[in-house]
């Protein structure tokens, strides 16, 4: 699946794209059974907030076929490695939960300077890729993105280690008032199923979640291959080590488990 000459303007021109309707209600619904299998796991790839809430789950495509499935899938992959114009490794993999009621802020920060700090990944040659699980509403703490951000390259951060259970590389309130003047403040919300693929250096955040409706989305992190990370200082299910391109799948293996169709290898 490639990006339309429309849609690779917008991703320059704002930052972002969003693409309804990408995965299947059976798809997504074997995913969101996958995420209520994982999240019932104790187990350090899953991170809890600060009321023991579960609030990301890392790498859990080494630990359940279905995400195992969705890592390799050409929807995610082929835009991305078109947009680097080469072949990709996954740098991490993760559900966040963004659970009804209890889901917590995430803080306004660009995704590069935590790769380049904490990874020592040396360009931002990554980005984001998410799939809704669920339907991504204006209320449940749907991501917000300041368009055009991503032009202003990685600014500078500080280590926020307080604010929620997950240590952030964030933005101080100037840097965001600033740009949110000069660009304004967006929530691109959508329908489960639908995608949205992020600059590496487009600033971002959510807030809290204070409804009954969950937000689960599903990250991919891909990497251009040229741009392995050299100096990881954090565990290797949130930093990948694993360099080896990613070979999309072109059969739709997701669909085919979602009807229960895949054979065991
Ligand atoms: C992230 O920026 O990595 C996650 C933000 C969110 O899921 O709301
Ligand atoms: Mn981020």
């Amino acid at each position: 699946m490639k990006l339309d000459p429309t849609q690779l303007a917008q991703f320059d021109e704002l930052g972002y794209v969003f693409l309804p309707n990408c995965f299947s209600a059976a798809e997504i619904d074997a995913m969101r059974n996958a995420s209520r299998e994982i999240f019932e796991q104790t187990r350090p790839e899953i991170w809890r907030e600060r009321d023991g809430t579960p609030r990301t789950a890392f790498a859990c495509h080494l630990y359940h076929e279905a995400c195992n499935l969705m890592a390799t899938d050409v929807r995610l992959v082929e835009p991305v490695e078109q947009l680097f114009d080469e072949p990709c490794y996954l740098h991490q993999f993760k559900i966040n939960a963004k659970a009804a009621f209890t889901g917590e802020v995430w803080q306004s920060h660009q995704d590069f300077p935590t790769w380049h700090k904490d990874d020592g990944m040396p360009e931002a040659r990554a980005m984001n890729i998410a799939v809704f699980l669920d339907d991504v509403l204006p209320v449940n703490g749907p991501l917000m993105f300041i368009p055009r951000s991503h032009k202003s390259g990685a600014l500078e951060a500080s280590h926020d280690t307080q604010t929620t259970s997950y240590p952030l590389w964030t933005l101080d309130q100037k840097t965001v008032s600033e740009l949110v003047a000069k660009n304004g403040i967006v929530a691109p919300t959508g329908e489960a199923g639908g995608m949205l693929m992020f600059h590496a250096n487009l600033v971002h955040g959510s807030s809290g979640n204070i409804t009954p409706y969950p937000r689960r989305i599903v990250y991919l992190t891909l990497s251009a291959l040229s741009n392995a990370i050299v100096r990881p200082t954090r565990p290797e299910f949130i930093a990948h080590r694993d360099f080896t391109p990613v070979q999309a799948t072109r059969t739709n293996r997701l669909a085919a488990y979602a009807e229960g169709r895949l054979m065991a290898a």
